[in-house]
């Protein structure tokens, strides 16, 4: 009987009421005939773990297969799992929890941020990363899920800059053997240097209204510039690239992509992302004060 029932998913985080994800995995699940119902899941600040077990064992309305974690629990969810994949120990942060029965191995964690990131800037931005020079600006959760994709999409130079120098060199610690044929550095904001084609700020500054953390010269002229934020948090760094020649995205692409590696990691197909992704545009523009 409960085979008819669809598998279950959910956003676990906190918050979760804004998040677009259970939008963007029904949407999926219709374009590719999967049976699958997504919610949301509210987790205290210090509950996460008792929250998620308690969904993974609920069987009273289908199977509960995974979740997707958001912030603050990245880590958290990281270290839950037996098992990790290579991108997520890499990250040391899980994004992506795959509910594998313990016969299976037990529950898989993953990280789909980075190449989320990297299909968005190279699909839907149209900017092919190999050979360029790109700044990543921060080095917390989302800087560390985002820089083993970006290596491994080959751009001449990838500089990591962090308000706080230390973290960003011991990010870059972490992937050195991953950047044979990349020019890999850390430094300070201050200190990023000029001409960068592609600039990903993937610090928490534009979620407090804070300053940009870079001078302008980061950015060459007709740089592509992305905010892993969406909404109005991403308006003010888009609204400064392109104020100086560059080209502004926000991380509503990067989201979708990262919902889509997700959605094959448990399904095994793998949905369409462009018809999502001006969906979801057109939902939060009609929704827009
Ligand atoms: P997340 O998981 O979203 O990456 P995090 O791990 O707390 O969150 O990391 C936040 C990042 O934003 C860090 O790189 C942080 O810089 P520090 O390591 O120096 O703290 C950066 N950040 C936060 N506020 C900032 C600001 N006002 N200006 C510049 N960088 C900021």
């Amino acid at each position: 009987m409960t085979d008819a029932l669809p598998d279950r998913y959910a956003v676990a985080g906190h918050p979760v009421e804004h998040s677009q994800s259970p939008f963007i995995h029904a949407e999926f699940a219709r374009q590719t005939a999967q049976s699958i119902d997504y919610g949301r899941l509210l987790c205290p600040l210090d509950g996460f773990v008792a929250t998620v077990r308690a969904f993974a064992a609920d069987r009273s309305a289908g199977t509960v297969r995974g979740c997707n974690v958001t912030v603050p629990f990245k880590f958290e969810a990281f270290a839950l799992a037996p098992r990790r994949t290579p991108r997520a120990e890499r990250a040391q942060a899980a994004n992506t929890l795959r509910f594998d029965a313990d016969a299976a191995g037990g529950w898989l964690a993953d990280n789909t941020d980075g190449i989320g990131l990297v299909r968005d800037i190279e699909r839907n931005g149209g900017v092919s990363l190999a050979g360029r020079r790109v700044l990543l600006i921060g080095a917390g959760g989302a800087a560390a899920g985002a820089l083993g994709p970006l290596l491994a999409a080959r751009p001449a130079a990838l500089v990591v800059a962090n308000r706080t120098l230390d973290k960003a060199e011991a990010l870059v610690a972490r992937h050195l053997d991953l950047a044979s044929d990349v020019a890999l550095s850390a430094c300070t904001p201050a200190e990023a240097g000029t001409g960068f084609d592609v600039v990903v700020n993937a610090t928490a500054a534009s979620l407090q209204g804070a300053q940009i953390p870079v001078d302008a010269h980061v950015l060459a002229p007709g740089a592509l510039a992305l905010d892993m934020m969406y909404g109005p948090a991403a308006q003010g760094f888009i609204a400064w690239a392109e104020a100086h020649g560059a080209r502004g995205r926000d991380g509503l692409g990067m989201l979708v992509e990262q919902a889509a590696e997700a959605f094959f990691v448990w399904r095994g197909v793998r949905p369409e992302t462009a018809p999502v992704l001006a969906a979801l545009r057109a939902r939060l523009a009609a929704k827009a004060p």
